[in-house]
Order: C-alpha cells, then structure tokens, then sequence
C-alpha cells in the first residue's frame, strides 16, 4: 500500500521509519511518502494559512496549497482515497482501519491551525478523528491511522498475528505471561503450565469476557447483544 502524507512538520514523522514499519518498507509492501505543504505555496514567505472571513482569531489553511498538494500526491497514487484529520471527524476505530487497509492507498491530509478552508472537504473522502480531545495538529493522528492500517497489510505481521487482537469482535485480550514462572512472589496461573490446551483455550476466553466485562462495561454489552 502507498499511503502520502501532507503535512506542515514532515521532520515530525520519524517514527514511522522504525520498527515494523520499517520491515514493511523494506519488504514492499508500505510505501510512504511525505509531502511539505509548503512546498505547494506560491509566495516568499510559503504561508499555507491566512485570516478567517467574517474575522476571528484563529489562522485557517488556504485552499490553494492543500488542493496543489493532493493533486500532486495523487498523480503517484490515483486510487489513494483522501483522509483529513480533524477533531470533528468520525471517529477512527479498529474496524475503520480494517476498512483502510483494503484501499489500494491513502493521501492524509494532516490538519492543523483553527480550522481549514471548508472547500477543500470538496476532495477529501473522510475527516477522521482518532478520539474526543484535541491535540495540537494533525501529525500525531495521521501517524495514528498509518501505523493502524499497515500492521493489518497482509505480510506484514507474521500469519494470523493480528487476528486475536483487541476490538477484534468484542473482546480484550486474555492476560500473558512469560518467564519465569514466579516472579517477586507472583505466579503464572496453574492451567497455562498444565499443557491442556482446551482447557488453556476456555480459560482465555473466559479471562477475556471477564476482563471485558471489568474494563470497558460498553464494549461487554455489545458483546453480549451479538453473542445472543
Ligand atoms: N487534530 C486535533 N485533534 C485531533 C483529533 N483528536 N483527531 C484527529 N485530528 C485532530
């Protein structure tokens, strides 16, 4: 997948060259590519913001460089569907990063200032919001979405790695362990050492409806509703 990022800090995205992203770059199957905003602006000064209409205090980002921008991101990948981050967007959840993950790609538009030109929602597919706060620009959430959608490319976790995660159908994981076996005092429940592999099986379910229930009561009764 190729996923371009518009961004007014492409310096911020360095965590995106780590890890197993990283793998995935090198491997193929992620491409990503950032773009400076205000590379895509006509004057000395390269403003990619200017005054509201009708006044108010806050800056507001011109149309002008975020349509140059997108169009250029999208002559290198024409099938990128076009996401722009802001607070007031739907909010960004597992399921919406599986339906990402099957795009052939994703130009993110990395909103910031107090807003942005209402036309340039004209070219954006979805405004996403990754949770009800607000942060400082965009770059954080589109890094968010990015790391999200490519752990769920096919290759690039190992087989199945991702199948039993959390927010997958309802349920949290089941607690882990590793060595050693007692730790301060502190020891791995009996039936994970006891090689009973259903048993082992029906406990973990049982430890992931119970921590559910414990954790996240809203995501329990959704759980219940399509359990029965
Ligand atoms: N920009 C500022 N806050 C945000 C949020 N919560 N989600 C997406 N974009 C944002």
């Amino acid at each position: 997948m190729r996923i371009d990022i518009i961004t007014i800090f492409p310096g911020m995205f360095a965590p995106l060259e780590q890890s197993i992203l990283k793998r995935a770059a090198e491997k193929k199957l992620l491409e990503i590519k950032l773009w400076d905003l205000r590379d895509f602006t006509q004057d000395k000064h390269r403003k990619v913001d200017d005054t509201a209409y009708g006044g108010g205090k806050g800056m507001v980002f011109r149309c002008e460089p975020v349509f140059n921008a997108v169009s250029r991101a999208k002559n290198e990948n024409p099938c990128g569907k076009v996401i722009i981050t802001s607070p007031q967007g739907s909010l960004f959840t597992q399921e919406a990063a599986k339906k990402f993950s099957r795009e052939q790609g994703l130009i993110i538009i990395c909103g910031h200032y107090e807003g942005i030109d209402e036309r340039v929602f004209s070219i954006v597919d979805y405004e996403v919001s990754i949770g009800d706060y607000v942060l400082t620009g965009g770059e954080l959430p589109a890094m968010v979405i990015t790391d999200c959608v490519a752990r769920l490319i096919p290759g690039v976790l190992p087989k199945e790695a991702s199948v039993d995660d959390s927010f997958n159908g309802c349920l949290l994981d089941w607690p882990c362990y590793t060595k050693p076996e007692v730790f301060n005092g502190l020891r791995v429940p009996e039936i994970l050492l006891s090689g009973n592999h259903k048993k082992i099986a029906e406990w973990r379910c049982k430890q992931a409806e119970e921590r559910t229930r414990k954790k996240r009561p809203d995501l329990y009764k959704k759980y219940l509703k399509e359990k029965s």
